[in-house]
């Protein structure tokens, strides 16, 4: 055989159609699978695009090519030529694009052979992750990891089309740098013209981004690689993509309306869905108090109420609570719809699954209350291990609250307001999953606004930035802030939360110098060392920089949830594991004596 090799394909895999019969093609791909029937043998050629069904026959070929075909094997990379032929009755495959027709094959190359592979490309459910990491070259010829990464690519050229279109720069920003803090560990790359010295790998382009609006440049974008030393999880990589945008002479108003239009054109494109805007929103305040989280999924209800101010009005005489409330504890429940009729009594029990996720949260362990008629021995309506210590009165103002009927069941945290939000939160997910509550039928988009500045640690008893520290407080809170009253600091930042994933986070940051000091030295960052980290940004902010906000998307997130996947790793080409690892090259690896001592570094024992 030959010729064939260097012939032009006619088109890919999966694009011959019932119109093409009787087309000469020639077609180039990877043999899926290969069949032997009594005299014919068929070939699932596979490309990018699909799969075609090659049929050899002894009757339409040479003796010779025929019995070469016998020696082929799956993986094998081969060129054919064929005409498009209309499948016989019964043997058309509705699940195949090409299930109509079949290439009869008049000639074939073999490109390359194959070792044979460690795993069949459809049996990848069996296998570990790690296996398919290590093979990533072959997992990612599976039709699974081909729809991901090609509506990955989409969704990079939707962002591209709609940003460009609404007058927006792509301008690149340096990989090399200082430390920008964006609250997790800097990857740190040693200098060997300036030995001792050391770049911080971006965890993203805030400051540069910041710096390109006092340079004039007004609209920005750039689809940045951004790196954070964290503990890994299923939406966290150690190295990932941000649809990076910041803009001038803006409101929050702006960046909302710009950012719905571009997710909107992202949902567009590549699911066909149009997207409702305005995007709803809801204060941080508003999100804790009613979902117990920053980014609360709201494809479903079990809302939360606070009855603190019910129950400290009388009527319970349950001390765990008391004790709660009087340490300045809050008392928040939910209401799950027909609860009472799936939770058993030993589900509902200390040691089951829910008293679990409560305490899994700190919190010392949830309490819950069945529904009833409201009759004889159970007049206030509730009923539960605990409902004696609780005035029938007062049974039928939180059942009246939380709008129960019977058969519903009523799950309550009494703790410190962190804890108790935590923990419903948590409840609030585990019963909408373990009941399939969710509705997956439309994204659930919304804005979470009004953050607070500042957060505080419990443990290392600190303030730190909520987002990052060039953020600008509302003007209304300067005051606060001026006085050092960091917890009633709210700040013009932003979320956007999709599917109860944080999707984007976004700020309008401080184009003033004296606020920008002020908010550094709050920060317990002095003068020297604030020079010293940012004075680049310092010394830009005094030479007319403009009012300024932007927002950056984890591209990888919104893609996961875009294919329904449940971890980012689906769709990020080459991926690391959770320790941090690439399986395929082995990163990170040690390197030569020589590259040490050129770089100055030595090790020594971690103490
Ligand atoms: P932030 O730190 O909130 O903001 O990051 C923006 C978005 O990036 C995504 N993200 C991640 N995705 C995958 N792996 C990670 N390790 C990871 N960390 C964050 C999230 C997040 O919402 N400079 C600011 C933006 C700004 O103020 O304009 C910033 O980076 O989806």
């Amino acid at each position: 055989m030959s010729g064939l090799k260097d012939a032009p394909r006619s088109c890919y895999c999966g694009e011959p159609r019932v119109g093409d019969v009787g087309k000469e093609l020639v077609l180039k791909g990877w043999v899926h699978h290969r069949r032997d029937h009594g005299g014919l043998i068929f070939i699932d050629l596979r490309d990018r695009s699909g799969i075609c069904q090659a049929v050899l026959d002894p009757s339409t070929m040479d003796a010779r090519g025929f019995d070469e075909a016998h020696s082929l094997r799956n993986e094998y990379v081969l060129a054919v030529r064929g005409k498009v032929t209309p499948r016989l009755e019964g043997t058309v495959n509705p699940n195949l694009a090409t299930g109509e027709i079949e290439l009869k094959i008049t000639e074939f190359e073999v490109l390359n052979a194959s070792r044979p592979v460690p795993f069949k490309l459809d049996e990848y459910a069996q296998l570990s992750e790690d296996v398919r990491l290590k093979y990533r070259y072959l997992d990612l010829r599976r039709p699974e990891m081909q729809r991901n990464i090609i509506l990955r690519a989409k969704a990079m050229a939707a962002v591209r089309e709609h940003l460009d279109g609404e007058g927006f720069l792509e301008i690149e920003t340096p990989i090399l740098n200082k430390s920008t803090p964006e609250g997790a560990r800097d990857f740190l790359v040693p200098s060997r013209l300036t030995p001792g010295r050391f770049y911080a790998l971006p965890q993203s382009p805030q400051i540069f981004k910041q710096i390109l609006m006092i340079a004039g440049y007004d609209k920005y974008y750039q689809l940045p690689k951004c790196f954070r030393d964290e503990d890994l999880r299923a939406n966290r990589q150690p190295e990932f993509t941000q649809i990076d945008i910041e803009m001038s002479f803006v409101t929050p108003e702006d960046v909302y309306r710009t950012m719905e239009g571009l997710v909107r054109h992202i949902f567009k494109r590549t699911k066909d869905c149009d997207l409702q805007t305005p995007f709803p929103r809801m204060t941080y305040d508003q999100a804790i108090l009613r979902y117990g989280s920053d980014k609360p999924d709201l494809r479903f209800g079990l809302e939360i109420v606070d009855l603190t101010d019910m129950v400290k009005a009388g009527g319970c005489s349950f001390q765990v609570f008391a004790n709660a409330l009087e340490s300045g504890g809050v008392l928040r429940a939910f209401r799950v719809p027909g609860g009472a009729r799936i939770y058993s009594g030993t589900q509902l029990r200390a040691e089951g699954d829910l008293n679990k996720t409560a305490r899994t949260c700190g919190a010392g362990g949830m309490a819950w209350f069945q529904v009833v008629e409201p009759t004889g021995a159970d007049r206030g309506g509730l009923k539960s291990s605990i409902a004696k210590f609780f005035d029938p009165d007062l049974q039928t103002r939180i059942r009246t609250a939380m709008e129960g009927q019977p058969d519903d069941l009523i799950l309550m945290v009494a703790d410190r307001p962190g804890i108790a939000a935590a923990a419903l939160s948590q409840l609030r997910l585990k019963v909408a999953r373990d009941n399939g509550l969710i509705d997956d039928s439309k994204p659930a988009l919304c804005w979470i606004t009004d953050f607070p500045l500042f957060e505080y640690d419990e443990k290392t008893k600190q303030y730190s930035p909520s987002h990052h520290p060039f953020t600008m407080p509302v003007e209304e809170d300067l005051g606060a802030l001026r006085a050092g009253e960091l917890g009633k600091v709210r700040a013009h930042a932003y979320d956007l939360v999709l599917d109860g994933e944080e999707i984007g986070g976004g700020s309008i940051r401080i184009h003033d110098r004296e606020i920008q000091s002020l908010v550094f030295r709050t920060l317990g960052i002095d003068e020297e060392a604030a020079r010293m980290k940012f004075g680049f940004l310092l010394d830009a902010l005094q030479y007319g920089a403009p009012p300024h906000g932007g927002i950056a998307f984890g591209f990888d997130r919104i893609v996961m949830i875009l294919l329904g996947e449940s971890s980012i790793r689906e769709v990020i080409p080459f991926p690391k594991t959770q320790t941090g690892v690439c399986m395929m090259s082995d990163a990170p690896a040690p390197v030569g004596r020589d590259q040490l001592d050129e770089l100055g570094l030595a090790f020594v024992e971690k103490p």
